[in-house]
C-alpha cells in the first residue's frame, strides 16, 4: 500500500488565493494595505532565501512588505531600533525577526521587543507562554507548526487521543508543535538527540512530526503501519545529477516511508509552502485586529 501524499503546495496555493481575495476586500473596506516588516541580521544563505520567499509571497497576495537587511556585526541596539521603528510604523501590521540571529545578539531581548499586537511569528515570550498554558490563547501562533496543523486538518487526521511523536525540540518548530498537539488532546512524546531507543519511540507514533534537520534519518521501518507523517526537514544533499549539484530532502526517507504511512508530506512541496501561507494569514489577521475587526 502506498500512502496518500498530502500536497502542501496545492493547499498553500488555494489558501493564498483566499488570502489575496480577503486582502483586496480589506483594502476596499478601510483603504488600508496590510503590511509586514522583516528584519534580518547576517548573511545566512538559508535565511536570505526564506526572506526572499516571504517578500515574494507578500507581493503575490497584495500585502505591503518592508525588509531590513543588516550585516552580521550590526550591534544589538541597532537591531532593536529597527524592530521598534517597525512597531511604530502605521503602515506595518506584522513584524518578524528572521532567526537565527548572530551570536552576539540576545534573541530573547529582540523577540521581546516586537509589539505583541504585531508579533506575527508568535515568538514573543508572552505569546509562547499563552500557547503553553491552558485556557489562554496567544495572539499569533508560529507559522511552521500552524501550517502543520492545517495539513493535519486537511487530511482529516483525528488528533484526539492519538500518539503524536515529535522529532526535534527547537523553539521554532518542535516546541510550539508540541504545545499545539497537546491543545488538540494528542498524547505527545518529544524526541531529541539524547532520546534512547529512538526508532522504537518513533514506531509508536500514530502521527509523526519530523523536525530534526537530519537528511532522511527516519526510515520506513521506523514508521508504524498507517501512521501520518509530516516532514518539516529541509536538508541540502549532494546530487551530481542535478544542475545545481544538490537536492533538497526531508528528515524522512520518503521512498521507504511512503510504503508504510497512510498519509505523508513531500519535501519540497509539503510543509514549506504552508509556513509562508500561515505568515501571510497572520499578517492579515494583525491588520484586521488593528482596525478592531473580530478575528
Ligand atoms: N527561521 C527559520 N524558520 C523561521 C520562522 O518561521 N520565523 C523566523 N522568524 N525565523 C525562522
Amino acid at each position: 500500500m502506498s500512502a496518500q501524499i498530502l500536497n502542501g503546495q496545492d493547499i498553500a496555493d488555494r489558501l493564498q488565493a483566499q488570502i489575496a481575495h480577503e486582502v483586496e476586500a480589506f483594502k476596499g473596506r478601510y483603504g488600508i494595505v496590510p503590511g509586514l516588516g522583516v528584519v534580518m541580521a547576517g548573511d545566512n544563505p538559508a535565511s536570505a532565501q526564506y526572506v526572499r520567499m516571504k517578500r515574494k509571497a507578500c507581493e503575490k497576495v497584495g500585502i505591503h512588505s518592508v525588509t531590513h537587511l543588516v550585516n552580521s556585526s550590526t550591534p544589538q541596539d541597532e537591531v532593536l531600533s529597527l524592530v521598534r521603528a517597525l512597531n511604530d510604523d502605521p503602515l506595518i501590521h506584522g513584524v518578524l525577526v528572521q532567526l537565527p540571529l548572530p551570536a552576539h545578539i540576545d534573541e530573547v531581548a529582540v523577540l521581546s521587543a516586537v509589539g505583541l499586537e504585531k508579533d506575527v511569528d508568535g515568538f514573543h515570550p508572552l505569546n509562547i507562554g499563552a500557547l503553553a498554558m491552558k485556557g489562554r490563547e496567544p495572539s499569533f501562533v508560529p507559522a511552521t507548526p500552524s501550517g502543520c496543523m492545517v495539513l493535519l486538518r486537511e487530511a482529516g487526521v483525528e488528533l484526539d487521543g492519538a500518539n503524536a511523536v515529535i522529532l526535534g525540540r527547537s523553539n521554532i518548530v518542535g516546541l510550539p508543535m508540541t504545545l499545539l498537539l497537546m491543545k488538540a488532546n494528542a498524547t505527545v512524546t518529544v524526541c531529541h538527540s539524547r532520546t534512547r531507543g529512538l526508532a522504537d519511540v518513533v514506531r509508536r507514533a500514530d502521527v509523526l512530526i519530523a523536525a530534526v534537520g537530519r537528511a532522511e534519518m527516519v526510515r520506513g521501518d521506523w514508521i508504524k503501519h498507517g501512521a501520518v507523517v509530516i516532514d518539516v526537514g529541509t536538508n541540502k544533499v549532494d546530487d551530481p545529477s542535478s544542475d545545481k549539484g544538490y537536492k533538497i530532502v526531508g528528515d524522512v526517507h520518503f521512498p521507504s516511508a511512503v510504503e508504510v504511512a497512510s498519509v505523508i508530506t513531500k519535501v519540497p512541496g509539503g510543509v514549506g509552502p504552508m509556513t509562508i501561507t500561515m505568515l501571510l494569514s497572520n499578517t492579515l489577521k494583525a491588520a484586521r485586529q488593528h482596525v478592531g475587526e473580530k478575528v
